[in-house]
């Protein structure tokens, strides 16, 4: 492929050439992409406003560079292998040629049902085929998608529809994840009670399961998929409209709806995904993200299918009939490239290794991490047990908001380091300021990691709130892109990202803010307050701890704390569900009254005895108190 760095050298080289002219370096990848018209401008940016374009004038479909344009070639070569929950069901191996046409019919499905070029589309299904094929069709027709992970519940759901003003929801009548079924329609049809703005909800039809019917709402797909043909010419997008909306949460207030264009989007993708995982024509590439996170968009579908790969996608969960499930699926598929998270490979480990070393995985040559710090045990374990100390670890950092992956390794050519992701991807030029917002110039450092340069597929603004894109990106240091992140650097200038910097917890690789969780657990009547925090935890990297003050007479109990739970789960979802809850009289604060999550952080690391100094507190006796309480 052309677009592939092959040695050392040559990275070298072309991390050069992206600095000293980012905008000709970019110019010259986008050459190997179908454009209806090229651009008149390659860059413009400004990043006080801030404002970045990318092939500015272009105009293009990103459903041409995945499907019609690998027609002539690779017609018949898989697109998709999708691998269902159960593996006794059968695995779906989808061609080119099939793709583009279930593309092109659902694209004509969206406009039967009203959906025009820049409506929003709500996807809220499981991890089945259909869900990569209805976010192309949102992109053949010029319809910008918002995925929202089907493990998220109606409150939190309707909240995205809400805030998107989405004009139709596509769904399903429930998912199967493990031994478990998600009643999709159900929670879709709790959340449509608040979105005034859904006229249409389209129902996938996966585990036969009852739903009730809204027929001036509700249409079955495969009724739909009957009154359309195949054939759906691609809308004609400029390279700056919304490809989607995709949401993270933030450290306060309601998730934040990442906005991502098409021109930039689909060149950094394609080109990151080929560098990265050094991804060879015939190769099976699987990714295990759900396509309901940035991996999921960017690395099962957008950059591998601009690639002309093979991407796998998988319905079902690690553990699922047992936890060799993964190694079952890589032996079956003669998977080559495999990406997976952090907090997966913590979970697998505990298990005995003969889960893995039973089957054959002598077709991997590539593996990958995503999602949080990995630690050193966990590198060592996947290097040993999965790659058998013969395949390159590609740890990807990068974020919703970056796109793309931006600090990695290249499988092969620069080399890896455990625990470190090691080097930018040409193009991106990380910094690391001191806390004044001065660049550290020493090569060996640690400081708060920022970007000092655009690269194409940064998100361009929040849904609807440009100051806030601004709040929390730019404005920390002028000129610099603030990621949230700390990071060290070695004497040979690799990156370890060391961690969130702000009051966002990565819980299993899921980004949570603790505002929202506090909000929810403040909902409950018999709470006045609450503070949640990150603690270290085995498997899921960090888990939750809530601090939480019931009103005087309320006697808390174990009771109380399962409806805790509860609330976040209804408002949010249950990943955000606090392992721990410690009910006490009060909580630490400054004299502004703000809650010292500092203090609480190391008390619930069993960090006691290094609580810095306390005495300036509003009401430093309560330190004391939650400490003996501690669970
Ligand atoms: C963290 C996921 C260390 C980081 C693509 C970032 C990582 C946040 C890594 C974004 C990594 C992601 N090493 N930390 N390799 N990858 N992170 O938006 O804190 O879900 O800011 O995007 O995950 O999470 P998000």
């Amino acid at each position: 492929m052309t677009l592939q760095i092959r040695s050392l050298e040559e990275y070298q080289k072309e991390y050069q050439k992206s600095i000293e002219n980012p905008a000709n370096f970019w110019a010259e990848i986008a050459e190997n992409f179908v454009w209806k018209k090229k651009w008149s401008k390659v860059l413009e940016y400004d990043w006080l406003q801030p404002e970045t374009k990318w092939f500015l004038g272009a105009q293009l479909n990103i459903t041409e560079n995945c499907l019609d344009r690998h027609l002539d070639t690779k017609g018949d070569q898989t697109a998709i292998i999708w691998e269902p929950n159960s593996p006794s069901e059968e695995a779906k191996h989808i061609s080119y040629k099939e793709l583009h046409s279930q593309v092109c019919a659902f694209a004509n499905v969206l406009k039967n049902n009203g959906v025009k070029k820049g409506d929003r589309v709500c996807i809220y299904m499981p991890m089945v085929a259909e869900l990569a094929v209805a976010v192309l069709a949102c992109a053949r027709i010029g319809a910008v998608h918002s995925v929202v992970f089907a493990g998220f519940s109606s409150t939190a759901l309707a909240a995205r529809i809400n805030d998107a003003a989405c004009k139709v929801l596509l769904t399903a009548d429930g998912g199967f994840r493990g031994d478990k079924i998600t009643p999709l329609k159900d929670i879709a049809d709790e959340a449509l009670k608040t979105c005034p703005t859904i006229q249409k909800s389209i129902v996938y039809k996966r585990t036969n399961q009852e739903v009730t019917w809204n027929p001036s709402l509700d249409v079955w797909w495969h009724e739909e998929l009957e009154k359309v043909d195949d054939n759906c010419p691609a809308e004609v997008m400029d390279s700056e409209d919304i490809l989607f909306i995709l949401y993270t949460s933030g450290s306060t207030g309601k998730p934040k709806g990442m906005v991502h264009t098409c021109g930039g989007y689909m060149v950094y993708t394609t080109y990151s995904f080929q560098n990265v995982f050094q991804y060879k024509e015939g190769d099976i590439y699987w990714c295990t993200a759900d396509i309901g996170w940035i991996t999921g968009h960017s690395y099962i579908v957008y950059g591998p299918l601009s690639s002309g790969a093979t991407t796998v996608m998988f319905e079902g969960v690690p553990s699922y009939p047992d936890y060799g499930r993964f190694w079952e699926v890589c032996e079956k598929h003669k998977v080559n490239q495999f990406y997976t998270a952090p907090t997966a490979i913590r979970a697998l480990a505990k298990h005995p290794t003969e889960l893995v070393d039973k089957y054959n995985l002598s077709d991997l040559k590539v593996l990958g991490t995503v999602g949080e710090p990995i630690n050193e045990e966990a590198w060592h374990w996947y290097d040993d047990h999965v790659g058998k100390n013969k395949c390159p670890i590609v740890d990807t950092w990068w974020q919703t908001e970056t796109g793309g992956m931006m600090i990695s390794s290249l499988a092969g050519i620069t080399k890896d380091k455990p625990t470190f992701a090691t080097l930018p991807l040409p193009g991106i030029q990380p910094v690391l300021l001191d806390n004044d917002g001065n660049e550290i110039q020493n090569t060996e450092a640690e400081g708060i990691l920022a970007i000092k340069n655009p690269w194409p597929s940064l998100a361009r603004t929040i849904y609807g709130d440009h100051q806030r894109y601004k709040n929390v990106y730019f404005s920390a240091y002028p000129n610099h892109y603030f990621p949230g992140d700390g990071a060290l650097r070695d004497g040979q200038g690799n990156y370890r990202i060391t961690g969130r910097v702000d009051d966002v917890v990565i819980v299993s690789g899921h980004n949570l803010g603790t505002a929202p969780i506090e909000n929810a657990i403040n909902e409950h009547e018999k709470v006045v307050e609450s503070a949640v925090v990150g603690f270290p935890h085995d498997i899921k990297g960090n888990a939750l701890y809530a601090y939480v003050i019931t009103y005087d007479g309320v006697v808390p109990d174990d009771e109380l704390a399962k409806e805790i739970r509860q609330v976040v789960s209804n408002t949010i979802g249950p990943i955000a569900k606090p392992d721990k809850i410690q009910f006490v009289s009060g909580l630490p604060k400054t004299r502004s009254g703000k809650i010292m999550r500092r203090i609480l952080r190391k008390v619930a690391a069993n960090e006691t005895s290094n609580l810095g100094d306390v005495s300036t507190l509003l009401n430093p006796e309560v330190v004391q108190n939650i400490i003996d309480n501690k669970l």
